[in-house]
Order: structure tokens, then sequence, then C-alpha cells
């Protein structure tokens, strides 16, 4: 598909972009993939065009498209569980512009030459951008840093390890002070290896219950502590993945307050689920760091809703069967996520103070900001990157239905409230399922 969107008319749609104040119903005009008008009565004669595409409003929302910092997309590697044409496929169906990748492919993205592969094979793509993130130490190992100007140079936003911590302070001390110099932020995957060795889930009464072996929520504090000394001290960006206990998120409130430089995501699963999902032992549920208590659930929502968590990231983390139709201790972590993200977090507005704009900031402006990106916007003269929702449309993710190769969610044929039904990335309609 891909057609660059020549011209296409919102008709009379809430056209909604916080970080430029505007909500209003009016129609929205694009043409040869630029916004050129917003505005009441803008789409009655586009460009006196026949050929334009009319697309009525009808209690639809148009917003700036979706930006993930946080996707696994298996590419190089692991190619039966994702890879980059299935993994944008199934953002572009999330309402994603921009997708960050993770580096621990095979081989681990930690050389310019993987980082430019990824680039090329999503460029041949086309669709949604693709932004590798570098690896912060060779081959996710923790002891030498990988050459982070190279990685920057051929596309990388960002550094991180994930799935593994940085442990050593002198090492992370040393990646702040070298990515200081190219202005990448550091993404901190926070775990205390040692606390968490052979962990199934959240160290808890379930886990205790279930007779698993439990990940404490101190072993993601003490990580989050000592590297946001460690930002203010380089004077370092610093980036919190994944933030899923209430300690974590005090712990950057602080930071923030006193001036560090430090951002932080949350993942939709850690914003609905507890650690009584696992009750049953289901591996579906498994992921790394685990699910927690409803206390940590209800500081998480408070502090995406105070900007303390700056963005949602999906960490959409793709297995097959193989990985997760096992006993417990052998199952791989993580959740898939781009497809089911809009629908699963919308329900959320209203509730712990968390208001639709601060719901689409951290979508979309705030995660590109972090990335460095140019945040999609809905004005005229910038490049489309826009998503059209249903925002009452109640419907149930059905495994076929999917675009992601992996049906790894525990939200399978679970009601969800609003439903991506357009993505048009880089100027071009990527995704389309109006009828
Ligand atoms: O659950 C997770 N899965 N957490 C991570 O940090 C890595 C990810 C993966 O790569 O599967």
């Amino acid at each position: 598909m891909n057609p660059t969107a020549e011209l296409l008319v919102f008709r009379a749609v809430r056209a909604f972009d916080p970080a430029r104040g505007l909500d209003a119903v009016v129609d929205v005009v694009v043409e040869r993939g630029r916004v050129t008008a917003v505005g009441a009565g803008a789409g009655a004669e586009p460009g006196g065009a026949a050929h334009a595409r009319v697309i009525e409003g009808g209690g639809r929302w148009l917003l700036p498209a979706f930006v993930d910092l946080h996707v696994h997309l298996r590419e190089p590697g692991h190619e039966y569980k994702e890879d980059i044409a299935s993994g944008l496929a199934a953002a572009a169906a999330g309402g994603y512009a921009h997708v960050c990748a993770m580096p621990n492919t095979r081989p681990v993205n930690d050389t310019r030459a993987v980082t430019e592969a990824m680039v090329a094979r999503a460029r041949e793509v086309g669709g949604v951008a693709l932004h590798p993130i570098g690896a912060i130490t060779r081959g996710l190992e923790g002891r030498d840093l990988t050459e982070m100007g190279d990685l920057q140079r051929a596309g990388a936003v960002g550094v991180s390890d994930d799935g593994r911590c940085v442990s050593s302070s002198l090492v992370m001390r040393r990646a702040l002070e070298y990515a200081r110099g190219f202005d990448l932020p550091v993404i901190q995957h926070c775990e205390d290896h040692e606390l968490t060795a052979g962990a199934d889930m959240h160290e808890g009464e379930i886990s205790a219950r279930l007779g698993l072996r439990g990940w404490p929520r101190v072993a993601e504090d003490i990580i989050v502590a000592r590297d946001l000394a460690l930002a203010g001290y380089v004077g370092a960006r610093w980036h919190a993945a994944h933030v899923s206990t209430s300690g974590a998120v005090e712990l950057l409130r602080a930071a923030k307050d006193r001036g560090v430089r430090a951002t932080a995501e949350v993942t939709p699963h850690h914003l609905l689920l507890t650690d009584e999902a696992v009750l049953g032992y289901d591996t579906g549920c498994k992921v790394n760091p685990p699910l927690r208590e409803a206390s940590d659930v209800a500081a998480l929502r408070r502090a995406l809703a105070d900007g303390t968590l700056d963005a949602i990231a999906t960490d959409h983390a793709p297995h097959s069967p193989l990985e997760k139709d096992c006993e417990i201790s052998q199952a791989s972590p993580g959740l898939i996520g781009l497809e089911l993200c809009f629908g699963l977090l919308l329900g959320l507005v209203g509730s712990d103070g968390l208001t639709l704009g601060r719901l689409v900031d951290a979508l979309s402006t705030a995660p590109a900001r972090i990335a460095g990106l140019e945040p999609p916007a809905l004005v005229p003269g910038a490049l489309a990157e826009l998503t059209l929702v249903a925002p009452d449309e109640r419907w149930s993710p059905a495994a076929g239905a999917l675009r992601s190769k992996s049906r790894n969610t525990p939200f399978l044929h679970r009601e969800l409230r609003g439903r991506v039904l357009l993505t048009i990335a880089g100027g071009r309609v990527v995704f389309d399922a109006i009828g």
C-alpha cells in the first residue's frame, strides 16, 4: 500500500494536539504528505480537486501519531518471533509513526554495521520509521563501551543494554560521560541481577504462595538511585526503561526536582496488571521487570498523570510458543504491545488525574523529544504524521488479526475501548482500516 497522502481531507474531525493547544472540531487537509490546512471549513474545497479522499470525522479524533521508545523487533537474529516488516506493520496498526528498536538482537546492535542494516531494511519496508537504539556495551556484556558516535551517525537515537542492566558503577559513569558528548540518552534497564537471580515474578505474597522465586522492588530501586546520582554528577541524559515500582517513581520525582536530566517510561502492562495475573503460573504474564502490586500500579498512574513518567513505551517483546508454552521458570519474559496500547490505555483517562492531553503527550510528543525526533504535529506545514482513532469503539484483539508474528499478550479477547483506524507516517498512509 503506502500511497503518499496525495489529497486527504478529514472533515469535521476532533483535531487534538495538546502540545499546540489544539482541541477543536475542524477540517484537516493533507496534501502530498504534508498538513496544509487545519480549520473550520478548510476542507470545503480542497484545492478544487475532485480526487480528494474525504474522511468524515463522525466523532473520531485525529491525533499526532505515536512514538514508541522501546520495542524489540528481533531482526537480525530471531525473525521467527518478529522481523522488521511484521514489527513495523504492527506499529502502523497501533497508530505509530516512529519506533525505537532495542539492540538485544543477534548479533547485538553494538556496531555501525548492524545499525545501518536495520535502518536500510526498514527503509526497504517503508512506512513507520525505525530508529535503532545501540548497545551501551559490546555484546551487552557490561564492560567495554561501544563506539557511540558511530552508532549515532548510522541512525541510533540512544544507547541501552536493555534486557540487561549496566551493573558496574564505573562503566555507567563512563557511558554517561561518553554519551553526553553526543547528547544521546543512556537508557538503563534497572535491575540488580544479583538480587533477581532465578526470579520468575515480583517478590511478594503471590510469589510465596506460588512457590516461585521473586524479583524484589529494591532490585530496581537500587539501580535507579545509583544512576540518578551518577547522571546528576556527570550532567548527562539518563532514561529509565519500563519503570515498575513506587520507589523508583519517588526517586525520579526527587531527582527531577533537583534538576537531574532524567526521563522515564512506563508500559501499558505495568499500568494495568498486578502480580495476581501470574496466579495460575501464566507465562503470558511473565515479564521483566515483573508485574507488581496495586500500590505500585497506583503510583505509576499518578506519576504518568503528573509527568514524572514522561512517556508510554510498549516494550513490545515478541516471543513464540517455543518460549512461552512451557513451565514458567523456562519461559522468556515479555509481552507484545504495539497493536493494543492505545485501546488498553484510553480507558485510564479521567482516573488518577490522567488527562487526555497528558496521555497523548506521553504517546507522542514526549517520547519524540527524548529520542531527539521532530514531534509529530497537527499544524499546517508539518510532515503528515497523524493517527485517526474511534474513541468509543469497543473491540477485542483476536490472535488471527494481529500483524505481529507473535501472540504473547494476556490481553487477547479482552474488550478494549478506542481503536486506531488510520495511521499516516512520514507523509504516507501506512495503516487504513476505514471500512
Ligand atoms: O520482558 C522483557 N522482555 N524485558 C526485557 O527487558 C527484555 C524483553 C525481551 O527482549 O524479550
